[in-house]
This record gives C-alpha cells, structure tokens and sequence, in this order.
C-alpha cells in the first residue's frame, strides 16, 4: 500500500482551493436514483468513496460517469433492489440508497453496513423512521429487507439527530403520499444540500437546516443538475494546518459559514481568521494557545474536526481538554500522536492534552479517515520524518492532500507500494 512521507518543520504559505464536499456529494449523488432522466453533478470530489458510490449505482442498473469532477447519473436502468455487502463494506454510507430504492421500487435489499473502526454505528434510526412511513422491516442474513408499494407520510421524531437518518428520509419521503414532518433532524449543510437537490427536480421540502424538515411528497422526480457544495472538514484541516505551522494560507472556494464554531475555536488559539463570502485567510500565532473542546451535532464542533485539533492542543501552550461526544471511539488518533511524543491521557470520552513544544516524526498509521489527517498534520510539525501508512483512509476522503500541502510548501510525498 501507498504511504505517505513527510518532513517536518515547513511553515504553510500561500493559496488553496477547497474541493467539494464527500458528505455533501454522496447522498446528492444516490438522490439521482429518484429522477426520470440523466442528473449532473459539478465539483465532486475525486475520492475512493465517490468511485465506490459510482459503482453501487451501476450495480444497481444506473448509469453513472465519472470524468474530471463532474458526474452524470441517469438511472433509467434502475431495476436492481440490491445493494450487496461486498459493496456496502467497503463503505457505510451505502446505506444511503435504502431510501431512495424502496421510494422508487416498492422494495429494497441492503446489506447491513456493520460498525467501523469509530464506533458501532447502528443505523436504527433510520429502520424506524422508515417503518413509520409504512415500509416492512426485516432483518435478515446481514441484510435490510424493506417493502411497501408507496410510502405514506408520517410525523416523526429521531431521538438523536443523525445526518445519514436524515438523508435517508428526506429522500424516502419525497416520492411518499402526503406530509412527513421529520422532528431533530440533523441541520448539518450536508442535509441542506440534499434538500436543494431534491428540490431542484421538483421536491418540496421546507425547513432543512433546521430541526424540522417538511416534506410534501410529490409522485414523480425529474432530472436536475446541482454543483456540490464546498468540504466544510477539509477546509477545517488546511486551517488546522496553516495554524499549526505558523503559517499563512488562504483558502479559496470554500464555506466560511459552514465553520463558524471551527473559525471561533481556532479564534481562541489565537489564530487570525479572516473570512470573506468563499475564501478565508488563516495566520497561525508563533504559539497557539490550547482550548477545550467539546464534539456537537451541526452546529456545534464536528466530529470531523476532533482529531485535528488534538493536534493543536498537542504542540499549544497549556492543557486541551477534548470531549468526543457523537462516537464512542473516535480516539483512535491518541495512540500514535503518543508515538510522535503527544502527551495525552483519555478517560471515558474526553482527552486531556498537555502541550508540547516539540513532536518527533515516526511511522505511524491509522483505521479511519479523520485520524489519519490528524497524522498528516502532526507530520508536519513533527521534527524529522513522519511515515504515514494505509493511505488508503485519506484516499477515501481529501482530493490531492499531498498535491495541496505541497503546494503551500510541506515537504510531503506519496511514495507508491513497494517504491
Ligand atoms: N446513530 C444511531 N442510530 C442510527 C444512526 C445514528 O445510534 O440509526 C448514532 C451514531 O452511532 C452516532 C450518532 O448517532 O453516535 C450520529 O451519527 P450520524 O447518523 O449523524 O452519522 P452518519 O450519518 O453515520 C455522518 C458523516 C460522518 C460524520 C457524522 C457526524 C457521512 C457519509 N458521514 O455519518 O462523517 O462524522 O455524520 O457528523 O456523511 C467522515 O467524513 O469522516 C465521517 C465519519
């Protein structure tokens, strides 16, 4: 397997573009299974999980091509029901077509996505919300099975907000008969952008973004195009990056408004953010200050931005407090920011985070996504030589990360396997 090299020590300078949003871009782009004609999407991210989604939605008799960052789904062939596990394993977010195949079909078959090296990830939210729109649920052999000739609007309340539960009914409810009123519904812009995209081939859909989303169904679906929206936890990694360092990085085509408690978080650290409608400039303080922490559903902290800050907390001046409050194991960072000299004590779900004022660069790796960011950014900052393996996790979820740290003056390389 690829892995990546890094030494540290560069200070971050100059421009950087965001790319578009992974989470944004998966659902909007299975949203297409609801259309009666050919869907393109502009700026989607050139990431292992979109290949892996194009290849679900083929897989189940759509059309999908992938070229540049632009994808043109046309599920006229969509006959197929089922979504098998060697596809869903690959990644959990396949469970996103549940909604849209049994709105369109009457009936699904997915594979049970299982847990992942974050947390156990149950999707019952999203079983029960659909139950109540009258699908019958069964469990069986790892599968989802799911059946109901039209689906029937309901009011319903999720006992937590989750992004994907949210999706997943928005898109059931839209081809439903009559109203679902969805209750703590997730807000995040991820689920902003699904409604718009539903909207624009002819949903109606009233209050995403907030913590009650109406859904008026409509019988039929058409063909719309919709530009993906910016990666909110992207960006917050080049910020997290150019504070890190020292540095000085200007971020282009990208969501201040997406990242305000990131942007007052980093504030606190004493980092500069300047921010315009779509670019922002970040200059790092010689020394960042540490601060606490506490992970929230949208629009609190992101989980998705957890790890990266740890690393801040790890090199500030004095003492992080972290808490993770959405997964229950998404710590699996601490151990090797631990390697590269981190000094961090975990007790239940919070860390405290004693800064350092030096790490030192060592092979390290990680089992998910975030945690190997968190990696990359140590690297940087490390002293000497930082190897970061199973690259893999970072190909499922940052466009070019070497191409756009280099650019901004890291000393970072892809070396290729056995190279
Ligand atoms: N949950 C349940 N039951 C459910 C659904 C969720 O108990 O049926 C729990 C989860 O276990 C978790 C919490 O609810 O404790 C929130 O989970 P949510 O459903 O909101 O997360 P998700 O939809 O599985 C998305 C992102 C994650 C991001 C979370 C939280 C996508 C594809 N994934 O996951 O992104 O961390 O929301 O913001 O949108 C990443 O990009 O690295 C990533 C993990």
């Amino acid at each position: 397997m690829d892995k990546i090299v890094i030494r540290g020590g560069r200070r971050l300078a100059g421009t950087v573009t965001a790319s578009g949003s992974k989470n944004a871009a998966l659902p909007v782009l299975v949203s297409a299974l609801l259309a009666d004609g050919p869907c393109t999407y502009d700026n989607v991210p050139d990431l292992r999980d979109i290949h892996s989604t194009v290849e679900l939605l083929r897989h189940l008799g759509a059309t999908a091509d992938f070229a540049g960052n632009r994808v043109v789904v046309d599920p006229g062939g969509f006959c197929n029901p089922e979504a098998p596990y060697d596809l869903v394993r690959k990644m959990r977010a396949s469970i996103l077509v549940l909604g849209p195949i049994l709105a369109r079909l009457g009936r699904a078959r997915v594979s049970l996505p299982g847990g992942c090296a974050i947390g156990a990830r149950p999707i019952n939210l999203h079983l029960k919300a659909l139950a109540r729109l009258g699908a019958d649920i069964r469990l069986e052999h790892g599968y989802v099975t799911a059946s109901c000739p039209r689906l029937k609007g309901a009011d319903i309340t999720f006992d937590i907000p989750t992004v994907g539960g949210t999706e997943n009914l928005l898109m059931a409810a839209a081809l439903a008969e009559g109203v679902t009123t969805l209750r703590n519904a997730a807000r995040e812009p991820e689920i902003v952008a699904l409604a718009d995209a539903l909207n624009a081939m002819g949903a109606h859909i009233t209050g995403a973004g907030t913590a009650t989303i109406e859904i008026q169904g409509v019988e039929a679906l058409k063909a719309a195009s919709q530009t993906i929206i910016a990666d909110r936890i992207e960006t917050g990694t080049y910020m997290v990056a150019a504070a890190l360092t020292g540095g000085d990085v200007k971020i282009e085509g990208c969501r201040p408004d997406h990242l305000e408690a990131v942007i007052d978080k980093l504030r606190l650290t004493g980092t500069a953010v300047e921010t315009g409608g779509d670019w922002m400039r970040v200059r790092g303080a010689p020394v960042p200050r540490g601060v606490d922490i506490k992970t929230q559903p949208y629009p609190g902290f992101p989980t998705d931005m957890q790890a990266q800050f740890m690393v801040l907390a790890a090199v500030a001046s004095g003492s992080s407090v972290i808490s993770e409050t959405i997964f229950e194991n998404r710590f699996i960072h601490v151990s090797e920011l631990r390697r590269l000299g981190a000094d961090i004590v975990v007790s239940g779900n919070t860390a405290v985070v004693k800064g350092q004022n030096r790490l030192s660069g060592a092979p390290v790796m990680a089992t998910d996504l975030r945690a190997s960011a968190s990696l990359v950014l140590a690297g940087l900052v490390a002293e000497g030589t930082t190897e970061i393996n199973r690259v893999y996790h970072l190909d499922r979820g940052y466009e070019d990360l070497e191409g756009k740290l280099a650019g901004l003056g890291a000393d970072i390389r892809r070396v290729p396997a056995g190279g």
